[in-house]
């Protein structure tokens, strides 16, 4: 009964999105637990490349099931923006199913994300401002509305008219702004419900089904680790669990049936947003790594930090995972450079530090102790075993699990699918 989790390593955008769409081949159900369309994941197949923020990628597939579980935040005009969008481009959106318990981003999250965002000054989160945070927010304070609620909608109505209320006030008291339009909301939402009635089911019944009658279920983690809210870079991260405990909560399924738990490692380290990145390249280096790897965000287009490998970060991803195997990807970026980075540990006021540590003011002061490796040449996107990469890369790798204590799996050298070198069966 393989249901396998993918979690990201580091501070997202470590190319789950490729990972993922490599092993939902092998998968009969895809599945998305947590964030919202603060996402965003690039794939690429053959010529086409395709960009998703909300629905699992597995939807380019023909036969996979697509499930968007109870943990996510749905903005539903992003959603069928891009059922039209995968209508446009031929793919059926048959296979998608959408839980109706699933929380609803709505116009005054994304606003209040932006209000909040710009006027916190120099001590912004570097949010992408989708109004995700607002709506984990309401979540917490049992004041959300659901994907649900919008099949009904005198419930709806009357759970609106309250919340709405309360929002206006806030924004009228609190920012000096106008409020939004009951009617105009109502109206809005129950249209997006009747669009999305085709989709909404019980997702954790749909999921655990298929567990239980030995389909393969992938779950497919968005952000990461240093992003997650308890386990990340706080206050610095993202309002859900991208670590891989967040699939069971969001999906609804018990930690007795995860059978493997990958961690997706880009093969040096970027961040978009603001807060302490220990190795981070501010220089000429940087940005040559930025260009070419295009590091710019797929959901708001923001360059994103660039910096060397950091095994602090990564051991740390090990442990709050539980990681059974890493996919290190975008390593082909690396080629030409005469030497590579792996920070080993930390310095704090001349002690050495293995652990991630756990209070930002400390991250602040930290400095890396690296370890120096040889780099490679030679481009490698048409490497497909492992022992046919450079000696320098295949050291660079195998350092990477040395000091992390988890085997390779996986190992990506080019953005399209083909470009992949698997280590052993991940199913
Ligand atoms: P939010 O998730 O929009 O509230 O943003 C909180 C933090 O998470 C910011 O630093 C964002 O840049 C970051 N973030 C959110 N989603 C992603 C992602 O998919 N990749 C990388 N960073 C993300």
């Amino acid at each position: 009964m393989p249901a396998v989790i993918v979690v990201g390593t580091q501070w997202g955008d470590e190319g789950k999105g490729k990972v993922i769409d490599y092993l939902a081949e092998q998968a009969d159900m895809v599945v998305r637990h947590q964030g919202g369309n603060n996402a965003g994941h690039t794939v690429v197949v053959g010529d086409a490349e395709y960009k998703l923020h909300l629905i699992p990628s597995g939807i380019l597939y023909p036969d996979k099931l697509c499930v968007i579980a109870s943990g996510v935040v749905v903005d539903p005009k992003v959603l069928l923006d891009e059922v039209a969008y995968l209508h446009n481009r031929g793919i059926s959106t048959d296979r998608l199913r959408v839980s109706a318990d699933a929380h609803l981003i709505m116009p005054y999250h994304e606003l209040l994300d932006g209000l909040a965002e710009d006027r916190a000054g120099a001590h912004k989160l570097g949010t992408t401002r989708r109004g995700v945070g607002p709506a984990y927010m309401d979540k917490a304070a049992r004041v959300g509305l659901r994907v649900g609620d919008l099949l009904r909608p005198a419930t709806f109505a009357a759970r609106l008219k309250r919340v709405l209320d309360e929002k206006n006030r806030l924004l009228a008291k609190a920012y000096d702004m106008p409020g939004f339009d009951f009617d105009e909301i109502l109206q809005t939402y129950l249209a997006y419900g009747e669009a999305m009635r085709p989709y909404i089911a019980n997702t954790s019944v749909v999921i655990n089904d298929a567990i239980d009658a030995g389909e393969r279920v992938l779950f497919e983690g968005a952000q990461g680790t240093m992003l997650d809210i308890d386990h990340g870079t706080y206050p610095y991260v993202t309002s859900s669990h991208p670590v891989a405990g967040g699939a069971c909560i969001g999906a609804g399924v018990g930690p007795t049936k995860i059978t493997a738990v990958y961690g997706v490692v880009k093969a040096y380290t970027s961040r978009v947003g603001d807060g302490p990145f220990p190795t981070e390249l501010d220089d000429a280096l940087g940005q040559e790594i930025r260009e070419r790897g295009n590091e710019y965000g797929t959901t708001t287009s923001r360059p994103r930090r660039i910096g060397w490998l950091d095994a602090v970060v990564l051991r740390h991803a090990a442990r709050v995972n539980g990681l059974s195997g890493l996919a290190v990807t975008r390593v082909d970026v690396l080629s030409g450079l005469s030497e590579l980075k792996i920070a080993i540990a930390y310095r704090y006021q001349g002690e050495l530090m293995y652990e991630f540590p756990d209070g930002l003011d400390i991250l602040h002061e930290v400095e890396p102790v690296y370890e120096t490796l040889p780099g490679w040449q030679e481009p490698i996107g048409d490497v497909r075993r492992f022992e046919d990469l450079p000696p320098q890369a295949q050291r660079y790798l195998e350092r990477i699990s040395e000091l992390t204590g988890v085997p390779l799996a996986l190992v990506s050298v080019g953005r399209d699918r083909a470009c992949t070198i698997a280590l052993r069966e991940l199913f």
